[in-house]
Parts: structure tokens; sequence; C-alpha cells
């Protein structure tokens, strides 16, 4: 449990705000660039802040206050120029740096004295990042999962309605999976009446999860060099299946949590971006890559999708893993009462998490830098501080088997970039099976 003060100080984000300060220290992914060659303008809300991205005609990307300094419209209805973004009111001009270039039918020169609010911004990987921090702007950290070579990569987003750490607390929890993504998926096929059909697999996620309730001996947390790792250890005299310590998705501070591993079949950051005090702008940046000796099918681009909340009749969709979360998170309230909590000991990773948090905070109040701040480029970073393996064989999970059906547990299922996952999932396996029989190890990873 926390004083109400103390989960004020962890959770709200605005400018000025102690965690607010934290989260600036960092580059924020705001928006997937395919979003941009929908629509070369968007209004966004990160931090508290009300802004406009924008792409502008010569291919500049830009990120300035959403509203124009001569009469107040809003520049989300802006018309991009070479130069940058047109107020679409009386043309006022606005560059990338904020500063107003040009007033036609005021005056005939540039004037540089008007200026907006403006971040800069980055594209890597398909997303577009906000530096929204300090100046200079430090290096953009090359998180393996962005820059992987020979991958199919997809983008979902969602904007979750309630504080942000919520949703990374999660990430603090290994047991949730016994029941969020265990029983209550297996209830909720029941109730669908697709339980037969969907779970008869033994490879099913549900199995799976539901067996990580037995014999839980205890849970462990240690701090590693870009945020955390736990897990669970299982005593067989407890009654778990064998005596054996489970790690769980890696932790990567401040927002980031990552399953599976670069290299892998699947894997994935899921990214907890505050919009506010009481939204989260949630990305699942999905990577399915090829091993080597297995080519991935080519993409143009990384394509975004929206993982539907509800279904056509307005009831809550509750049967793939990204959702079950999502419920539990919203369910907690906007900002959860922490104070009100009741923690036992498979909490043990979240009071890390938040000591950590609180650690980190206390550091930039100080004026030092945080954890995983990178004044220079630090070349690919990985978020367990070590360079995936290549030589685990494959396990067959249900997430290295999506063009088995699998994929229909998964937000994955509504990616747009399905259809080629499971064209590459079809070449890992085939090219397993071929190198079993040849007696070699398999390539690939399996994910947690
Ligand atoms: S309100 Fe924007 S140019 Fe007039
Ligand atoms: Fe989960």
């Amino acid at each position: 449990m926390l004083s109400a003060a103390a989960n004020e100080r962890l959770t709200r984000v605005g400018p000025g705000t102690p965690c607010g300060e934290l989260m600036r220290r960092y580059w924020i992914p705001v928006a997937p660039a395919a979003q941009l060659d929908e629509n070369p303008v968007r209004k966004i809300r990160v931090l508290g802040e009300d802004l406009v991205l924008y792409r502008n005609t010569s291919g500049g990307l830009g990120l300035i206050g959403d509203r124009c300094l001569h009469r107040l419209v809003e520049l989300r209805h802006g018309i991009p120029d070479e130069r940058g973004l047109r107020c679409p009111y009386h043309g006022w001009l606005y560059g990338e740096t904020g500063a107003c270039l040009e007033r036609p039918m005021e005056s005939a020169k540039g004037e540089f004295k008007f200026q907006l609010k403006a971040y800069p911004v980055r594209e890597m990987g398909g997303l577009i990042f906000a530096w929204m921090g300090p100046l200079p702007a430090p290096a953009l950290p090359q998180w393996d999962l962005y820059v992987w070579p020979d991958c199919v990569r997809q983008i979902a987003i969602n904007v979750i309605d309630c504080n942000w750490l919520q949703c990374q607390e999660n990430t603090g929890d290994p047991t949730h999976s016994v029941w969020a993504h265990g029983h209550l998926f297996k209830y909720v096929l029941e109730r669908q009446g697709n339980y037969a059909e969907r779970a008869a697999s033994l490879d099913h996620t549900l199995h799976g999860r539901t067996k990580w309730g037995n014999g839980i001996k205890e849970l462990f947390a240690h701090p590693t060099p870009h945020g955390f790792e736990k897990g669970i250890v299982f005593s067989k005299e407890l009654g778990a299946e064998a005596d054996l310590t489970r790690r769980h998705s890696t932790v990567i501070f401040p927002f980031m949590t990552q399953t599976g591993k670069a290299g892998g079949p699947r894997s994935e950051y899921q990214i907890r971006v505050p919009m506010d005090d009481t939204h989260t702008y949630h990305i699942c940046y999905q990577v399915y890559a090829a091993p080597p000796g297995v080519e991935a099918p080519k993409q143009e681009g990384v394509p975004w999708y929206e993982p539907p909340e509800r279904d056509e009749k307005g009831e809550l969709i509750l049967d793939y893993v990204l959702a079950q979360d999502a419920l539990v998170w919203k369910s907690q309230g906007p900002i959860t009462d922490r104070s009100k909590e009741i923690l036992g000991r498979t909490d043990l990773p979240i009071l890390l998490l938040r000591r950590q948090l609180e650690e980190q905070i206390t550091r930039v109040g100080q004026g030092l830098e945080p954890m995983n701040f990178f004044a220079s480029d630090p070349g690919m970073l990985h978020g367990s501080g070590e360079p995936p393996s290549r030589t685990r064989s494959l396990l067959q999970t249900y997430r290295t088997l999506y063009h088995k059906g699998f994929a229909s547990d998964d937000a994955d299922r509504y990616g747009p970039a399905i259809e080629l996952v499971k064209i590459l999932h079809r070449r890992i396996e085939e090219a397993d099976i071929a190198a079993r029989a040849a007696g070699q190890a398999g390539t690939n990873e399996t994910v947690a």
C-alpha cells in the first residue's frame, strides 16, 4: 500500500510533477508513422499536453502546440506546407521549431518573434518518438525490437482509460496470468460456447497459464541495468510439476515490458505512454523475426491497427490476452487508490517496481540522469541486458504456431500483417523440422 501522497507522486505526469519530469527524460513513442500516411496532421495528447503532430510536404516531421497563436484555431485542421504547417483560418505558418515563419496578409517577411511550443521528433522502426525534456535532445536509443533485421512487424494501438502505472504494474505481476489469462479465459470461452473448439489443444495458452497457479514457493525480483527481472519459483513438493524457476517478461524502465526476445518468432514491447493522469496510450509493438536460413516476407512500412474493445452488440470482447489485461487495468479505476490495497507475497515485484520508480524520480529531482537515459548513442540495446541467444530449439507454443490457428488468442489476430506472420511461422516450423531431421538444434526462441 502507498500513502495518498506517494500515490500522487508516482502517477501524475503533467508538466512540473515529479513523475512528469522523469518521463520527460525519455524519447516517447507518440504515433505509428503509418498514421501520417493516412492523414499527415494528427492531434495527440502526451504527458498532459495537447499537441499536433504533422509531416510537411517535404517529408519533415513536426510536433507543435495544438492552437494557432493568432486566434487560437486548432491546428489539427491545418494544411501541411513545404516548410511546416499552416493554420486553416488565415494561413499562419509554423515550422518544426514552433516558430511562426509567415503571417500572410500581415507582413511580407518572416517574423520569428511568435513562437509555439514545439518538441523534437524522430522516426524509428515505424514509430514516431518525441523528446519533451531539456534540450539538446539526447540520442534516440535503439532498443533491439525496433531495429532487428529480417522481421515482420505490426503496431497495435489502444487508448486505455486509466493511469499509466496500472498498466505498467501488470508487468510486475507474474501471477496474474494464472487467473486473467487462465481461469478467466476459460470462463469466457465457456460462456461463448466455444471452449472445446478453441482450447481443446493443450498448446492453448490458458492451459499453461492455469498450471502456473500450482506449487508456487515464492516470487523473486532483482534490479537489472535496464529495469528488473522477476518470476516464480515452483516446488514439486507444493504441487508443481517439477522444482523450477520461471522468469516472466522483461521490464524496461520506465514504461515498457518485453515478451519474447529479439530474433524469436514472436516478441513484443508493450509500451504504456501516459497521455495524461487518467489515459494511457498503449502500444503493442509486435515483431516476428526470421531466424538465420529463413526469409521473412517483405513489408512496405509497418502497419498499425486498433484491437477492438467491444463487439457489434456493444459487449466487451475478452477472448484474447490483451483485452483481459485491459479489462483489469481499467477496472482498478482512473487512478487506483493504492492506500486501500492489501498486498500479498505475489506482489513482491510490484514493490520493486514502485521503489525503482521512486528512486529514479528522486534522481531527476536532484538533477541527475535516470536509468535508461543515454546522452550519446549506446548502439543496439537489449532489454534483458544480454544479446538474445539463437540456439534454443523451437518449443511449440501457441505464439509460434499462428499458422495453425493460435493467433486467435492474441490481439495479433486483428493485425494487418497477420497473414505475413502465418507465412513466416510456417517457414520457421518447416526449417525447424528440417534441422531436427538433420540432427541439428532448432534456431528459434520461445516466448514468455
Ligand atoms: S487563427 Fe490561425 S491564422 Fe488566424
Ligand atoms: Fe497479462
